[in-house]
């Protein structure tokens, strides 16, 4: 197998496998998605530069990423659906397979016109979740282009919005708390229906009358990431000391994170004393 020299030691010894000599590229939608179900109802756009998914009555539309990740710091441009959106949820995640699976979520709730969207987060590890975190954001999502950045590397996951750090997620390892190390995921997004739950509990309903309900995606780059092909050929990713692989939050991002979660946090998992009266998650006190 041909790896280069200077990228040999790092990257074998943590991620144990071979490599293949790729260039990781941030093309076109084309490239790096599978349109996966929808009947037609997602689709790309503008030569491979934009994606759209819809939502009508009938059925909603995704479409998942061709590759697999063990670690990377991943962009995606989403406007989400403007107007009336409530009911209608656009997921947007890194997910792994099988019952023991991994995952990093972001998920953005719909609303009435003029009402705030709200973004969940969560991240499972060997199938358990229960991690949720939600917020409101500082701008209108439905108006233009945001950036959504999942950054996952073997330190922590931390959550950017236009590279505004919202939540980080350790790796406590040593203290007994499981973290996403060896299952590879691809990366999932949807746009469906989902009023009995998403929207102020149920009582507000979809109005079908404004669709079909529109999410958009542009500007994909995975330039900074591990990846394997779907014929489990491993792409090469910049595993340096001073890359994404081994970042954490400086002391101004983590200013900028404490701004976040003051200002625009709605939900914390590790706060919800009713949920778990038993005590929270153990992240929670470390
Ligand atoms: C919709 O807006 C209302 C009013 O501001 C808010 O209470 C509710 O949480 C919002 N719903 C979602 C799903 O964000
Ligand atoms: C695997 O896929 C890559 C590109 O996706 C290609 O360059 C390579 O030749 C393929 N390898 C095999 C063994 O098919």
């Amino acid at each position: 197998m041909a790896v280069p020299a200077t990228k040999k030691p790092l990257l074998l010894s943590f991620l144990g496998f071979g490599f293949f000599v790729l260039v990781a590229s941030a093309g076109s939608f084309y490239e790096s998605f599978d349109i996966t179900w929808g009947d037609g109802r997602a689709d790309i756009y503008e030569s491979g530069q934009l994606l759209t998914c819809t939502l009508d009555k009938v059925s909603g539309s995704g479409f998942q990423s061709k590759r697999e990740y063990l670690y990377g710091k991943i962009d995606m441009k989403l406007k989400l659906v403007a107007g009336n959106s409530a009911g209608t949820v656009t997921a947007y995640y890194l997910s792994s397979k099988g019952a023991t699976w991994d995952e990093i979520d972001f998920e953005f709730l719909g609303n009435l016109t003029g009402q705030p969207y709200t973004i969940h987060t969560n991240v499972f590890t060997g199938g358990k979740g229960d991690r949720e975190m939600q917020f409101r954001l500082w701008f209108d999502p439905t108006a233009g282009f945001h950036t959504y950045t999942v950054h996952w590397n073997p330190l922590n996951i931390i959550f950017l919005v236009d590279g505004i750090p919202i939540r980080v997620f350790k790796n406590n390892e040593k203290n007994g708390v499981a973290y996403p190390t060896s299952q590879p995921m691809k990366i999932y997004s949807s746009l469906w229906e989902a009023d009995d739950w998403a929207t102020q509990g149920g009582r507000v309903k979809t109005d079908w009358s404004n669709a079909p309900f529109r999410a958009h995606y542009r500007n994909f780059d995975d330039k900074s990431s591990c990846s394997r092909t779907s014929n489990l050929t491993w792409v090469t990713c910049d595993g340096n000391k001073n890359s994404w692989m081994w970042t954490t939050l400086n002391d101004r991002q983590i200013g900028q994170m404490n701004w976040v979660q003051k200002e625009f946090m709605i939900y914390n998992y590790c706060t919800d004393y009713k949920r778990f009266p038993q005590g929270f998650a153990k992240e929670c006190y470390l």
